[in-house]
């Protein structure tokens, strides 16, 4: 019944979000180039990630995927790289701490380049130009050239995706993340921080920790966990002819993998069951994501698991919910009920972002309360359903920007003008990132002394 998959096949399906590029020859001969390239990341990490997610979605460990909204050529310095990550890490260890549960981190980062738009043109001032869809299509520059789409921006975003991706890889297996630099980690953080005491506490009982397990023995020299961490890349699978350029055989396997990440997504915007996006995504063996906004129905979940996680493989599949903290408490709890009747096995995660986007002042901005209550009622709704909250999905920078409002240090509209960077969607600070990591932590904690035997009875 199924219909053959190659790795072109979305290209005779209906479309949507894509740039209209004046030469079709030269985004062929891109495609082409790109083709030759190595890959970007390997068949065997993005298995060991679906394991790992398989563990996520049967409540053994907790999902953290987050970065920037839209990663910049202009911002691709290693101290951007090496503050998100610092922050990534924190954020992390809390989470591990509280929830006494491995954390899976995946990153939006080296290569979530491309954006879908609600709408294909921008106008400003009675000016109309294209839309900007990311880095790796047009620029954000708002004058004609700049927005006219360039396929050689692709070969840029690949450049940049490596480059971050070896630094990354660095940082995480080359004793930067080591457990002993929970305390280095605070460096770099403004020493006001709201957060930084509270953080400076748990680092401690963390190093008490390690101090005790040197005593009998465990070390990080004798302990490889201590010292490495595995960190995975993820970006949404809009661009499709660049994706396709990257899709690769594994040899092991004989399968197809998507290289040009360990985990990719499907936006809310490109979800369509017969269409390419769905299409494409279907075919290759890579841990997915799927964006699911307030017009999905349960029915429509349902076959939208059936095309992308036909096996009902645990780790293949990771609804991402993002309903904004208004609809969330209405939307949720049927598709989780429908999911779990029909014994689904998926991973659920937040995204409490892309519902609660407003303007204020002028800016894009995303209330921080609104960005807890989401999460509250995610937690909420998976506990009365007694299914897993397996993670959230964030919006987020290791750079001290005003661009989401609220959180400890009452980020005000007017404030927003002072340092507003991203280019696309408001992120949350590197304070507000950690303070929601606490906020979250003590959801998990909760959980824990709801349940205290459950893990037990489910191992
Ligand atoms: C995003 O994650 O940046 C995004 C555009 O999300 P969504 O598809 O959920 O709107
Ligand atoms: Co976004």
């Amino acid at each position: 019944m199924t219909k053959k998959w190659s790795p072109n096949s979305w290209r005779n399906m209906p479309i949507s979000q894509v740039p209209s590029y004046p030469d079709a020859a030269a985004v062929e001969t891109v495609e082409k180039q790109l083709a030759t390239y190595p890959p970007l990341v390997f068949a065997g990490e993005a298995r060991k990630l679906k394991k790992q997610l398989a563990q996520v979605a049967e409540g053994q460990a907790f999902l953290l995927q987050g970065g920037d909204c839209a990663e910049s050529f202009a911002e691709h310095g290693a101290d951007n790289i090496r503050d998100f990550f610092r922050v990534f890490l924190q954020m992390s260890v809390v989470l591990t701490f509280a929830g006494s549960q491995p954390v899976v981190k995946v990153g939006r980062i080296a290569g979530q380049f491309a954006k879908p738009r609600s709408s294909d043109t921008e106008t400003k001032d009675g000016v109309t130009l294209p839309s900007y869809r990311g880095d790796i299509i047009n620029g954000i520059d708002f004058d004609e050239k700049s927005r006219v789409p360039d396929p050689a921006r692709q070969e840029m975003a690949y450049r940049q995706s490596a480059a971050t991706l070896n630094l990354l890889r660095a940082f995480a297996q080359g004793g930067y993340a080591s457990l002993e630099n929970v305390h280095k980690w605070m460096l770099g953080f403004v020493s006001d921080s709201p957060q930084a005491e509270r953080y400076e506490a748990l680092a401690n009982r963390i190093t008490e920790t390690m101090d005790f397990m040197r005593a009998v023995g465990i070390t990080s020299e004798t302990n490889f966990a201590l010292r490495e961490t595995d960190f995975y890349t993820s970006h949404e699978a809009l661009l499709l002819g660049y994706e396709q350029a990257l899709t690769r055989v594994d040899s092991t396997s004989g399968d197809w993998y998507a290289t040009s990440g360990h985990m990719i997504w499907i936006g809310d915007r490109t979800r369509q069951p017969d269409h390419a996006h769905i299409e494409y995504c279907r075919g290759i063996k890579n841990p997915l994501g799927l964006k699911c906004g307030p017009s999905i129905t349960p029915d429509g979940l349902l076959n939208l698991i059936d095309l992308l996680n036909p096996e009902n493989e645990p780790g293949r599949l990771t609804l991402i919910a993002r309903f904004g903290s208004e609809k969330a408490g209405e939307n949720l709890p049927k598709l989780v009920r429908a999911v779990k009747k029909e014994g689904r096995k998926v991973v659920w995660s937040c995204d409490p972002m892309h519902g609660n986007t407003i303007t204020a002042a002028g800016y894009k901005t995303r209330p921080f309360d609104r960005i807890l209550k989401e999460v509250q009622t995610f937690f909420e709704v998976h506990r009365a359903e007694g299914t897993h909250p397996g993670g959230i999905h964030v919006e987020m920078t290791g750079k001290n920007v005003t661009e989401c409002t609220g959180g400890a240090r009452a980020i005000r509209d007017e404030e927003l003008q002072d340092r507003y960077h991203t280019h696309c969607d408001p992120r949350l600070n590197a304070d507000q990132a950690i303070e929601l990591a606490f906020l979250v932590s003590e959801l998990l904690k909760k959980g824990r002394a709801d349940v205290p035997h459950k893990q037990v009875v489910n191992g």
